[in-house]
């Protein structure tokens, strides 16, 4: 655990501390498997959060321009794969002209224009079709299969595969499938790929001898801190399976990032406590999002302004410094303990915490990186 006194006692709004520490070694501990672990740059895309990842991963999963820009920044040629549905016209002559040559596929609009790239450019690409399966238990927090918008539809699958068979520039390489995040359990894991490598051999006549068996990502970390997805367990048993893909986001860089704000208020309103730090869901908007209680610890600090409130073993809601009654951090905490000008440090804010946060919102600034 940081040493929060030490990185914090200068720090007022906002910030985050990314441990590149401990993701080199999470990213480490993956690196040892046969499968294909690509990172899933969605749930983090600080640079030296890719760096850091870079020589323990085969690659990059992106799913814009952006992303595709921050990860050629540090390579130009780690492979990368463009994902994600709606890629315009722009997007896929983007990522053909910076060295993509993987494409997870949902639609055959997409199809068109990388043909017509093809054609022009001389390439050649390797397609994924994303496949939406419909069957699949998921407990997972985020389901993304079954009725979702993502994937080809159905009805499509046969004239997607013909326009690939028909064209010299592309190669259809095999299957995507991701389909949850934040999945806790192993078993259904395990059974979700299963039912993903089933598919694929039922097609394996449209296929290469090795094809692409991408599962995506979805591996869970659980906000409450009651249970832990077995990472080694799972990777034991997906051995035994064919060639997969991974793009691993949040089990990656969720646990080693943290969000950390200082109080600056302590209010009772009409009967209920309220903790106001000195940042909001501006910075870090995942709590409320998810709308759950998020782990967090309380950092004493000395008291640095002549005023001073206090809580002792009550709830109170943690809210920010926007000025809509919607940016609460979730639903109340207990605090055993609290004062202003004490540190709030949230856990777990190292996926999907930075970047699904409207930073732009009332103009605050936007908060300081530090990294261990
Ligand atoms: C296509 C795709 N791949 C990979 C991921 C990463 O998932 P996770 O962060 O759950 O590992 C996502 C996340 O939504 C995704 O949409």
């Amino acid at each position: 655990m940081p040493n929060w006194d030490e990185l914090l006692h200068d720090k007022d709004e906002g910030v985050y501390i990314y441990d590149l520490t401990a993701l080199k070694e999470r990213a480490k501990s993956l690196s040892v498997s046969r499968h294909r672990i690509f990172y899933a740059v969605k749930a983090n895309s600080d640079s030296r959060v890719l760096k850091t990842l870079m020589p323990f991963v085969d690659g990059f999963e992106v799913a814009s321009r952006g992303e595709i820009e921050k990860v050629r920044m540090l390579s130009h040629d780690v492979p990368i794969i463009f994902g994600g549905p709606v890629k315009t016209q722009e997007d896929l002559k983007y990522a053909i002209e910076h060295g993509v040559t993987s494409f997870n596929v949902e639609s055959l609009f997409e199809l068109d224009e990388l043909q017509t790239f093809c054609m022009e450019k001389d390439c050649h690409l390797t397609i994924q079709l994303r496949i939406n399966l419909a069957d699949i238990k998921n407990d997972a927090t985020l389901k993304m299969a079954g009725v979702t918008q993502f994937g080809l539809p159905e009805e499509d699958f046969i004239k997607a595969v013909e326009l690939i068979q028909s064209s010299n520039n592309m190669e259809l390489s095999g299957f995507h499938f991701h389909a949850m995040s934040n999945n806790m359990d192993v078993k259904n894991h395990l059974a979700y790929v299963r039912t993903a490598c089933d598919f694929v051999k039922r097609h394996q006549q449209l296929l290469p001898p090795e094809p692409v068996i991408n599962v995506g990502g979805g591996f869970g970390i659980d906000y409450q801190q009651e249970k832990t997805f077995d990472m080694v367990h799972f990777m034991r048993q997906a051995e035994e399976m064919p060639l997969l893909t991974f793009e691993i986001g949040r089990w990656l860089t969720g646990p080693v990032g943290y969000y950390a704000a200082r109080v600056y208020d302590i209010k009772q309103m009409h009967g209920q406590n309220f903790v106001l730090p000195n940042g909001g869901t501006y910075h870090f908007r995942f709590p409320k999002a998810w709308f759950h209680q998020h782990p967090f610890l309380v950092i004493k600090q000395k008291q640095k302004r002549s005023r001073r409130k206090t809580l002792q073993q009550v709830n109170a809601v943690i809210a920010g410094k926007l000025c809509t009654p919607n940016d609460v951090f979730g639903p109340a905490y207990y605090f055993e303990d609290i004062a202003t000008d004490d540190l709030i440090v949230f856990k777990f804010a190292g996926a999907y915490g930075r970047e699904i946060s409207h930073l732009e919102f009332l103009s605050h600034a936007k908060p300081e990186i530090l990294y261990i």
